[in-house]
């Protein structure tokens, strides 16, 4: 999709893949790309106080029907997670104008903040603070891998962090929300599907301490090297996963102060798990327990976000498959619609993905499997806002 082909070289990392992060100037330049082509078929976009972008078909709600998903990245992400929601619903504006087609009901194209977390650790930033799922007192002090607050980026980006929060005004507006994502593993074997459940997930940080000391010098006995447990960690989350049907995986470990020749003092690792994954890390906590005591190491475990099991809005998909003769799929991949579904009739769309490969370069979606999403999100559209 040509709209699509302006992104992308944005946030484009040089080793491939795309950097684009909550508030940084990949981002920014992905807004800033939203608000003219919103511009261009005549919305009007406002941030919330979340610093989400909602551009408006006519004037805001009550009980508007929305569209949309979010610009971001996760680190070293594909072009169409996230990107291919927010250009269909612009490209189905643009098809639904050129009809003269005008809604019945308040209209809007969302954005949602730091869909991915991959900033600042927590999924679904935006639609979590709009929603109350997140305290903003504990949003604004998230770091950054740098270091820096969510306040502070948040502050630069000109969004003022203290109207952080639950936005009652803003989610009365809502009245049905609907998101197109691209297709994130091989469930799909059609051009086009609905979205049945969402499978419950959380992520948690598994911190170990020990103590730094010389590579050279130290003898094997004298050694308390957190890299030790954080391993053993890493090997028990798929043994632990593979006998209780449950995703396990850890993304990213950081030796402190990581250098070569240096036993780090601390490893902080992080933990991505999915269905049953609150028994996957009671089970793994009691082996990272027992891992950092054999080699006299300390460890903590923090949960930092959950989310329960989603179940998409059994009328309106049973609306949507009727109107698309589209098949229902459930997914393990996270969304704002699952985090917005406990609050309004949510449904979802997938693009199929050919590969199955996502969160990664290699994400791809055919052109005309595209096309069919567009069409499919044109008709959605039309039929719930009349
Ligand atoms: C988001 O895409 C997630 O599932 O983590
Ligand atoms: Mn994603
Ligand atoms: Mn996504």
């Amino acid at each position: 999709m040509s709209l699509l082909d302006d992104l992308a070289d944005v946030g484009r990392a040089p080793g491939g893949g795309y950097a684009r992060h909550g508030f940084d100037h990949a981002e920014a330049e992905m807004r800033d790309w939203f608000r003219e082509q919103a511009g261009r078929r005549g919305l009007d976009v406002e941030t919330d106080r979340n610093g989400n972008l909602w551009a408006w078909w006519g004037a805001p709600g009550p009980d508007a029907l929305v569209t949309g998903s979010h610009l971001d990245s996760v680190p070293g992400g594909g072009a169409f997670d996230g990107p291919l929601g927010v250009a269909s619903a612009l490209e189905a504006v643009s098809r639904l104008q050129d009809r003269k087609f005008r809604p019945a009901r308040p209209f809007a194209v969302v954005v949602f903040a730091e869909e991915e977390g991959g900033r600042f650790g927590v999924p679904c930033l935006g639609s979590r603070l709009l929603t109350g799922a997140l305290d903003p007192d504990r949003a604004r002090a998230l770091r950054d891998p740098d270091g820096m607050t969510l306040a502070e980026a948040a502050g630069r980006a000109g969004v003022d962090p203290r109207h952080f929060g639950r936005d009652d005004a803003g989610l009365e507006r809502i009245g049905t929300f609907v998101e197109l994502h691209v297709e994130q593993g091989r469930a799909l074997d059609v051009p086009v599907g609905v979205g049945s459940t969402v499978l419950e997930h959380g992520r948690w940080r598994f911190s170990f301490t020990g103590q730094g000391n010389h590579a050279g010098t130290t003898v094997l006995r004298d050694r308390r090297d957190p890299m030790l447990p954080a391993a053993e960690v890493v090997l028990a989350a798929r043994r632990i996963a593979s006998t209780m049907d449950a995703h396990a995986t850890v993304g990213r470990l950081v030796p402190r102060p990581g250098g070569t020749n240096v036993i780090p003092s601390t490893v902080d690792l992080w933990l991505d798990a999915r269905g049953n994954s609150r028994d996957v890390v009671a089970e793994l906590a009691e082996a990272a327990e027992r891992a950092a005591a054999a080699e006299g190491c300390t460890v903590t475990v923090t949960e930092e976000s959950y989310g329960d099991t989603v179940t998409f809005d059994p009328a309106l998909r049973d609306r949507l498959t009727g109107l698309l003769n589209a098949p229902e799929l459930p997914t393990g991949a996270g969304h704002d619609a699952a985090i917005l579904a406990a609050h309004v009739p949510t449904a979802m769309l997938y693009v199929r993905n050919p590969t199955g490969i996502s969160h990664a370069p290699d994400e791809f979606a055919e052109d005309a499997d595209v096309e069919e999403g567009v069409v499919a999100l044109a008709r959605v559209l039309e039929t719930l806002s009349t």
